[in-house]
């Protein structure tokens, strides 16, 4: 069964998705929305960089309702339920990565529900951090031990990867000073999805959780001065920031997922750098007998290739396409991973002739 599918937004995660559909075995790209006017009648090859395809992208809506359509990738700058409940009303299920990894504890899922039911179809949250990695891997990894008493997800970045200046400048503040970056809107921002994932792990481990969880934002300033991306980042301004949310019992933190950004390794203040593993994921589960995993490949190589290609980009729309046949086919509703079968890739193209 092939199952059509239209992207929604081609920034870095959307064209990546869009590579990865035209690649996959059962899926065909038959629409796609843009933002951007500059975008509106471009053959989605040109935005890509490939040749033209024949798929025109739209900035109206109506357009892409109207559209016979399975599934919508929707990876746009910022969620839109409204949006999300219009796609999945208009018969469209939704796989993003912008949110709803497990909204069930944290939102009114009401309205997600209704538009299910009346489109016969499903959304599904994923992505790597929150989506993947933060409660994905670490339940599977579970299933090896026992007497889980703690669960640790941490990413570390070098941040001079992540091609959008402006979200590095403007909204993440680096290079600003660290009373500005306390006030850090990413805190609230990545917290509203982080939360979710630790709702879902310690829902299927069974942890009852306390009502508040714990937000902690720890900043490394610049000793010296450091040439990066954005721009000169002088001594005294933020080069590198932790953040870190924590599932607590009884006010003791039984999960913990983390992510620390830096400008690189150098001229930062003292216990901060990535160690002698680099830029990775690690899973840690306290129990009997302690698992615990590391995943490379999900971070360039060099800056260079970063700003040319960046993996966690690239992973995270695939993890986004490689749901759509499980999703389609998983019947009305909003849909976690606790839902779902095993999700997996497909080989290659050329193995499949
Ligand atoms: N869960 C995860 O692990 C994970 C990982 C990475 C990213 N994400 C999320 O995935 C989303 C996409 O990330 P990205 O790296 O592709 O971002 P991006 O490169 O900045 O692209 C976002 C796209 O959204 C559209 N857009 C711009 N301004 C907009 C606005 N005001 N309202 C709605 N859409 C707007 C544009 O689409 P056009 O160019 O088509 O006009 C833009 O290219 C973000 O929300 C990001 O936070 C999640």
């Amino acid at each position: 069964m092939t199952y059509r599918v239209i992207q929604w937004a081609t920034g870095g995660v959307g064209k990546a998705a869009i590579e990865a559909v035209l690649d996959h075995p059962q899926l065909e790209l038959v629409g796609c929305w843009v933002h951007s006017e500059a975008k509106h009648g471009m053959d989605v090859g040109e935005i890509i960089g490939t040749g033209p395809m024949g798929v025109v992208a739209t900035s109206n809506k109506a357009d892409i309702l109207a559209l016979d359509a399975d599934c919508v990738v929707y990876t746009p700058l910022f969620p839109n339920e409204q949006e999300v409940i219009d796609l999945l009303s208009s018969g469209k299920s939704v796989v993003t990565s912008v949110g709803w990894v497990y909204p069930f504890d944290a939102l009114d899922t009401q309205p997600l529900d209704a538009a299910c039911k009346t489109g016969n179809s499903a959304l599904h949250g994923t992505g790597i951090h929150p989506g993947g990695m933060t409660e994905r891997f670490p339940l599977t990894l579970s299933a090896l031990t026992r007497g889980i008493t703690h669960v640790r997800i941490d990413e570390y970045s070098d941040i001079r990867t992540y091609g959008a200046p402006d979200v590095v400048r403007d909204m993440m503040l680096f290079g600003h000073t660290p009373e500005a970056a306390r006030q850090s809107p990413m805190v609230k921002f990545m917290g509203t999805g982080f939360m979710q994932s630790i709702d879902m792990v310690a829902h299927e481990l069974g942890f009852k959780l306390d009502a508040d969880k714990r937000t902690i934002h720890d900043i490394s300033v610049a000793t010296a001065a450091i040439d990066s991306p954005i721009g000169i980042i002088e001594p005294g301004q933020v080069a590198g920031q932790k953040f870190t949310w924590e599932g607590l019992v009884n006010g003791e933190a039984v999960i913990s997922a983390s992510v620390c950004w830096l400008m690189g390794e150098e001229h930062l203040e003292e216990g901060w750098g990535f160690g002698p593993e680099g830029p990775r994921y690690e899973i840690a589960i306290q129990g009997d007998p302690d698992m615990s995993m590391t995943v490379h490949g999900c971070h360039p190589a060099s800056v260079e290739a970063g700003l040319l290609r960046n993996e966690g980009v690239v992973v995270t729309a695939l993890h986004c396409v490689s749901a759509i046949p499980y999703v389609c086919a998983a019947g009305p509703g909003i849909k976690s991973y606790l839902d779902l079968p095993l999700i997996s890739g497909r080989a290659a193209p050329h193995f499949q002739e």
